[in-house]
């Protein structure tokens, strides 16, 4: 039998989000471990090279000049410069993205919602670099782009789900973002497939 969480409509869109979000969470969270990135520098390389796809797709989101005047920190938050640096750290070659994302045209809400999954993995960050000392790695060698933002983790989250939630989207705006977070979580897996099968 599949359960259904009831989701009340007056929550905030960003604990929507998480609530919907959460399947594909602990499915992406099991088959990040069922890789094993932790066993060795060489197959972590491989879960940054997923990291930096995913960082690739959301590169001009984080530049966007309309989203920048809602988080004005917002091109600094992007960690494709940092991944970059990961692989060269750990000598892992950069792989090739594609345009599938960047070339989308999106609306407001529904590209919050890609930076949501992308700003909320960073939550997640912090446990995978507790593993990292064992691996030699750190965030200052291979594992950069696990680092804590300036001002903080929760900070930077309470800031980026504060915009999020004060947006004015109709409902099929609120449609759009809710199959966004999804599809983040569909594209990252996608990622994260094709570096360990490479
Ligand atoms: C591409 C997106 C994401 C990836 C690859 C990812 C990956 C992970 C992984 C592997 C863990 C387990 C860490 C450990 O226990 O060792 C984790 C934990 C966590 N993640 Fe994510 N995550 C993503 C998105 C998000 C989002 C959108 C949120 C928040 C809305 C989030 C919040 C958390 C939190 C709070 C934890 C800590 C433990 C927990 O509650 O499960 N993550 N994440």
């Amino acid at each position: 039998m599949t359960a259904t969480t009831a989701i009340k409509p007056d929550s905030k869109r960003s604990q929507r989000l998480n609530q919907i979000t959460h399947e594909p969470h602990s499915r992406l969270d099991n088959l990040v471990k069922s890789h094993e990135p932790f066993a060795s520098p060489e197959r972590f390389a491989r879960f940054v090279a997923a990291q930096h796809l995913f960082q690739y797709d959301l590169e001009a989101l984080y530049t966007d000049e309309r989203l920048c005047a809602l988080v004005p920190d917002l091109p600094q938050r992007c960690r494709v410069q940092q991944t970059r640096m990961d692989l060269a750290d750990l000598k892992h070659p950069v792989p090739q993205g594609d345009d599938a994302i960047r070339s989308q045209s999106m609306d407001l809400g529904e590209a919050l919602a890609w930076l949501f999954v992308s700003e909320g993995s960073k939550l997640g960050a912090a446990f995978l670099l507790k593993r990292m000392p064992a691996l030699g790695l750190s965030e200052t060698f291979g594992a950069r782009h696990l680092g804590e933002p300036e001002g903080g983790r929760a900070e930077g989250w309470k800031r980026f789900t504060a915009v999020l939630d004060n947006l004015s989207l109709d409902t099929e705006q609120e449609a759009l973002a809710d199959a966004a977070a999804i599809a983040a979580f569909d594209r990252f897996t996608q990622h994260l497939e094709r570096c360990f099968a490479a």
